[in-house]
C-alpha cells in the first residue's frame, strides 16, 4: 500500500455531461473556483453507445469558456476518424475505447502525434488484457465502472479489483499513466478507488447533481479524498 503522503493529490475530472448546458461557462468556472484541474468530455455517436451526447461544438464551446484540461472520452465508432477535429476542437487529452477501433496502436499514436496527451479504456465486460499490449504507449488508462453510454448509473463493485490489476500491470512496467475510473464514482467510493490505485476520478451526477450544487459537489470529494485512510 502507498503512503497516502507520498502520493500526488488525486484528480478530479468533472463530466460535463450533467452540468446545465445553458451555462456550460459558469458552470466551468464553478469548477476551476473549487480547485478543480479537468473537465470531462463524454462524446457519444449513438452507435458506439445506444446514447449520442455532443461533439466537436460543445468542446469547442468549453474551450473557448474555459482554461481547464479538456479530458475528452470518444464513445463513437473509429475514433480515428475524428482525432485531429476534436484536437483542433480543444482536447487536451482523448481517450479511445479498445472495443471501438481495429488499430488501437495506431490510434494512440495519432493522439500522441498531434501532440495531445492518449488514453485507453474499456467496457466493463471486456477483458483487462485487451489493454495490456498498448499500457507503455498511453498516457492514461480509464477503467469504465458502468457500461458507457448514460450518466447517473450505479457503479459496478467488481471495478475495484481491475483498478487495482491495472495498477500492478502499470507499475510493473514504471508507467506513471494517470488511472482513471469512470461511472456511479461518488464521495462514498472515491477514497476505495484511490486505495485501489486510481490517481483520477471521473463523476458527473456526484458533482452537478449534489444539493448545493457543482461546488458543494467537488466540496465533498475533496472531503472524501483528504480524510486518512
Ligand atoms: C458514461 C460516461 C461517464 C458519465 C459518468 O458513459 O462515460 O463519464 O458521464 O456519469 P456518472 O458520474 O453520473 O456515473
Ligand atoms: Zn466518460
Amino acid at each position: 500500500m502507498t503512503d497516502a503522503a507520498a502520493r500526488p493529490p488525486v484528480i478530479l475530472s468533472p463530466s460535463l455531461l450533467a452540468c446545465d448546458f445553458t451555462r456550460l461557462g459558469e458552470e466551468l468556472a464553478t469548477l476551476k473556483n473549487a480547485g478543480v484541474p479537468w473537465a470531462h468530455v463524454d462524446v457519444m455517436d449513438g452507435q458506439f453507445v445506444p446514447n449520442i451526447s455532443f461533439g466537436l461544438p460543445i468542446l469547442a464551446a468549453a474551450r473557448r469558456a474555459s482554461d481547464l484540461y479538456m479530458d475528452v472520452h470518444l464513445m463513437i465508432e473509429q475514433p480515428e476518424r475524428f482525432l485531429h477535429d476534436f484536437a483542433e476542437a480543444g482536447a487536451d487529452g482523448m481517450t479511445v475505447q479498445v472495443e471501438s477501433t481495429r488499430h488501437i496502436h495506431r490510434a494512440v499514436g495519432q493522439i500522441r502525434e498531434l501532440g495531445k496527451r492518449a488514453g485507453v479504456t474499456l467496457n466493463p465486460g471486456t477483458p483487462l488484457e485487451m489493454i495490456r499490449p498498448v499500457l507503455a504507449d498511453v498516457d492514461l488508462v480509464l477503467v469504465m465502472s458502468v457500461n458507457p453510454g448514460f450518466g447517473g448509473q450505479k457503479f459496478i463493485g467488481s471495478s475495484v479489483e481491475r483498478v487495482r490489476t491495472v495498477r500492478r500491470w502499470l507499475d510493473e512496467i514504471g508507467s506513471a499513466a494517470e488511472l482513471q475510473v469512470d461511472g456511479g464514482v461518488t464521495a462514498a467510493n472515491a477514497r476505495e478507488l484511490v486505495e485501489a490505485g486510481a490517481t483520477n476520478l471521473v463523476a458527473g451526477s456526484a458533482i452537478f447533481g449534489a444539493a448545493g450544487g457543482a461546488a458543494a459537489g467537488v466540496q465533498a470529494f475533496q472531503a472524501a479524498l483528504a480524510e486518512q485512510a
